[in-house]
């Protein structure tokens, strides 16, 4: 299946390395199509998956699954696209955190 992960953070990385080693197809994004993060990313799973922006990776999966920071997500989101987002599941995995009142949702 192909799946969108959007966010290269901790989360990002740990999801999008399982659905690679279960066969899935993945492409990890970014807010800028090739980052550091994600290229580091990419370099562990051996090139076995691809990068981009948010938009490319909603446009590729069939799932998208949002691990981008949870004060940012609708950013994120608005970048991914609406069109590209449309009729396809959207798993949220992002946490509004608000840090400086000891993480509590926003
Ligand atoms: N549900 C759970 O069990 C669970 C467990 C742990 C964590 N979480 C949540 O999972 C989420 C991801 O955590 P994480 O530590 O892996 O990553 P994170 O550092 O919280 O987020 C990293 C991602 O957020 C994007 N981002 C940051 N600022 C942005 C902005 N202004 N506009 C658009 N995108 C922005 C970054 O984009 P760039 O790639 O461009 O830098 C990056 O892709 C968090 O919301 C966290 O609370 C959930």
């Amino acid at each position: 299946m192909k799946i969108a992960i959007l966010g290269t953070g901790m989360v990002g990385h740990a999801l999008g390395t399982k659905l690679v080693a279960i066969g899935h197809q993945v492409l990890m994004g970014s807010r800028t199509a090739s980052s550091e993060a994600g290229q580091e990313w990419l370099r562990s799973v051996q090139g076995q998956a691809r990068i981009g922006t948010f938009a490319d990776a909603a446009a590729f999966g069939e799932i998208v699954l949002d691990c981008t920071n949870g004060a940012n997500s609708l950013a994120a989101l608005r970048l991914a696209g609406a069109a590209h987002l449309n009729g396809k599941i959207l798993i949220q995995i992002s946490n509004p955190l608000d840090f400086p009142k000891g993480c509590r949702p926003r």
